[in-house]
């Protein structure tokens, strides 16, 4: 039996990347979905976000496998545009089940050089959008009594990483909302968890920066280049994980009876066995 019949999950980010994967995983275990992607322009990212065009094949990948999906343009950035989100949802399927808050950006900066644009750019996003995707749901969810949010963090969040101090705040701080909003809403039915993946293989990842950062001694690096310097960063010694790999994780929480909440699942390719 599928393990999610009957449930309306609403996934953030999910143009691409580990969002697409979630939406997929999500909808192969039964449920319908709501996804949402396409921000306006972050001034201080250095790569291309999801288009409209991507959002459409995700939602044309979902109908592809028999799956009733709505797919809404939003920036997570915009507490209106999550509760148009929200509203829209609960329209179109009655209620949402599960919300995935997946949506988030990076960059790399030396901590003295970091600016103000980058550090608000990277927090009003990571952090303060991924406040409004929970908060625009966990009311309705603690109503009826029945709620699962899972929410989107990182390896970066469990420790600091050079070069990405306002990407390891962002992270870190969604694992301090998360664990609060499970206290809050322990009683009610709803569980709050968080994932935290190591590097994986995305768009996020897969782009001229972070190939810069990891081989400076090439001019223009390229995938292959980068693998072997990916591989020596972790424990397994592969060098991303594939996203489905996070979905499964995200999956076996949306699916979760209810004992666990406040928890923090690792999907750290090895990384988890450095820390308590
Ligand atoms: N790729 C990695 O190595 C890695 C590792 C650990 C954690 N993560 C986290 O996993 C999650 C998914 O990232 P990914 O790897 O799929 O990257 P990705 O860049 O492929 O996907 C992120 C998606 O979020 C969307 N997005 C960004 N800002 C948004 C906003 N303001 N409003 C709406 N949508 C927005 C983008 O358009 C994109 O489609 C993120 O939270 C990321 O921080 C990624």
């Amino acid at each position: 039996m599928r393990r999610l019949e009957g449930r309306v999950a609403l996934v953030t980010g999910a143009g691409r990347g580990q969002g697409r994967a979630h939406a997929l995983a999500l909808a192969e275990e039964g449920a319908s979905i709501v996804v949402c992607d396409v921000p306006g322009v972050i001034p201080s990212v250095r790569y291309p976000l999801s288009t409209a065009e991507d959002l459409a094949e995700t939602a044309r990948q979902l109908e592809a496998a028999g799956t009733t999906c709505l797919a809404l343009a939003a920036d997570i950035r915009s507490r209106s545009d999550m509760e148009r989100v929200a509203a829209e949802a609960i329209a179109a399927f009655g209620r949402v089940d599960v919300v995935v808050a997946n949506a988030a950006v990076c960059g790399f900066s030396p901590f003295e050089e970091l600016s103000d644009q980058q550090w608000d750019d990277m927090i009003g996003t990571n952090l303060t959008g991924t406040f409004h995707t929970v908060q625009a749901v966990a009311g309705h969810m603690k109503h009826r009594g029945y709620g699962r949010i899972i929410v989107t963090s990182s390896m970066s969040g469990r420790s600091g990483n050079q070069n990405l101090a306002h990407y390891s705040a962002s992270k870190f701080g969604v694992i301090g909302m998360v664990k609060s909003v499970a206290l809050e809403l322990a009683a009610s039915g709803v569980t709050a968890n968080v994932v935290c993946p190591s590097t994986t293989s995305t768009p996020m990842i897969h782009n001229d920066e972070w190939y810069g950062i990891f081989r400076p001694d090439l001019e223009h690096p390229t995938r292959d280049d980068v693998e072997p310097t990916f591989a020596e960063l972790n424990p397994l010694g592969v060098p991303w994980l594939p996203p489905e790999a996070v979905a499964r994780a995200v999956v076996y929480l949306a699916a979760d009876e209810g004992f666990t909440t406040g928890s923090v699942l690792e999907v750290g390719l090895g990384l988890s066995a450095f820390k308590p």
